[in-house]
């Protein structure tokens, strides 16, 4: 029995350290405190986009105005969340969107449009209304922005100026351009414009071709770096390449980054991308895929090992009992 024992205890601890020990350390070591002294718990809200954590941050912030500001614009988003959108008359406001976002992957402003093949998908409902209204709010790099329509997609506004329109495109969105989504579609559609990931090949131009000249490939790398020069002045900085990132960070920390990147990088150009859960999950099965490609094949073999182990260990202690049968 005393292996018995030894066993369980050796699994007890393993168990302890995977499941508690280590997230906790995780945690204790990415400690963030305000000015003063103070733990700022980041914790998921759950792909909610409600404009509870802006107005959190106006007010750690002592911005009164601010403050008011973010609670007037997100009550508003509310109201027109509320809206029954009608999606047919919704086509033609979509119609005003394909202006930008055509496919000719031209940059506007510092980035090229994505697609919104996949948007109703991959974006989150009240986010969506949220951008329409005001991009710069809804993706909380207002503070960038003295006037909202310097942003690249800031003329929005004047062409969707009533709720009731806002309504509508919205719900064209999430009914007519929804559906199946892979996660590299995900990946390319909520990351690619400024993210390029070396070890799947593509860049902010999308995949890169397999060229027969020399010459070609050079000219292919002119256009990028070119497409980077525009990113980068945007940006202020040249986005990381994502290839390594999901190993690099805990699960926590993408999370709560996506969510709002303030949270974790306070002060941040990388603008909040309003994915919905479906869409993060995407996003991060692709990351996974590309970083970590071996991670699936050791989960599924994970519990085989141990199994076997118990097994092994279970068999050994019957052998051994067999074995010294009368000798004690
Ligand atoms: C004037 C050009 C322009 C128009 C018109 C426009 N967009 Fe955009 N849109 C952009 C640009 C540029 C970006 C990238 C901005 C960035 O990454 O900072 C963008 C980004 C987006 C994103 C991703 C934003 C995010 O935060 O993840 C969505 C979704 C989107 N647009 C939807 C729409 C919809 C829906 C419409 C029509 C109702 C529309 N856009 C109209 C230029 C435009
Ligand atoms: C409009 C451009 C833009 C888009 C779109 C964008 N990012 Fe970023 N991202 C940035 C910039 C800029 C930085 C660098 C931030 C900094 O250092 O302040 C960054 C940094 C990051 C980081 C690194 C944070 C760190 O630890 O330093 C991660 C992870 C990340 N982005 C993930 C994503 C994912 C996933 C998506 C798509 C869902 C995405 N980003 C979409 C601009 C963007």
């Amino acid at each position: 029995m005393r292996e018995l024992k030894i066993l369980a205890v050796v699994v007890f601890f393993s168990l302890l350290t995977y499941y508690l020990v280590e997230p906790y350390a995780h945690h204790e070591m990415h400690k963030k405190v305000d000015a003063d002294g103070n733990e700022i718990k980041i914790e998921s809200r759950g792909f909610v986009y409600d404009g509870a954590a802006d107005v959190e941050e106006a007010e750690r912030a002592g911005d009164k105005e601010l403050v008011a500001k973010k609670k007037a614009f997100w009550s508003d988003v509310k109201k027109i969340s509320k809206l029954k959108g009608n999606a047919t008359a919704g086509e033609a406001g979509f119609g005003m969107c394909m202006g930008c976002h055509n496919g000719a992957n031209m940059n506007m402003g510092g980035v090229i449009p994505p697609s919104l093949d996949h948007a109703g998908a991959i974006y989150e409902k009240d986010y969506l209304i949220a951008l329409i209204k005001d991009p710069a709010m809804a993706s909380n790099v207002d503070h960038k922005y003295a006037d909202t329509m310097t942003h690249p997609m800031g003329s929005i506004k004047t062409m969707f100026t009533d709720d009731q329109s806002i309504a509508d495109v919205v719900a064209y969105l999430m009914t007519k351009k929804a559906g199946e989504v892979t996660p590299k579609e995900a990946f390319s559609e909520a990351c690619m414009r400024c993210h390029a990931m070396r070890y799947a090949k593509t860049t902010q131009l999308g995949d890169t071709p397999k060229f027969k000249h020399e010459k070609d490939a050079l000219a292919h790398k002119i256009k990028v770096i070119e497409e980077q020069d525009m990113v980068k002045a945007y940006m202020g900085k040249l986005p990381p390449d994502l290839s390594m990132i999901i190993r690099a960070r805990g699960a926590h920390f993408m999370e709560t980054f996506i969510e709002n990147p303030q949270t974790q990088l306070p002060g941040t150009s990388m603008p909040r991308v309003g994915l919905s859960h479906e869409g993060y999950e995407k996003v991060k099965e692709y990351l996974t895929e590309i970083g970590d490609p071996s991670k699936k094949h050791r989960e599924e073999v994970g519990p085989w090992v141990i199994l076997f182990f118990i097994i092994f260990t279970i068999l050994a202690y019957l052998w051994k009992k067999e074995k010294w049968r009368g000798h004690h």
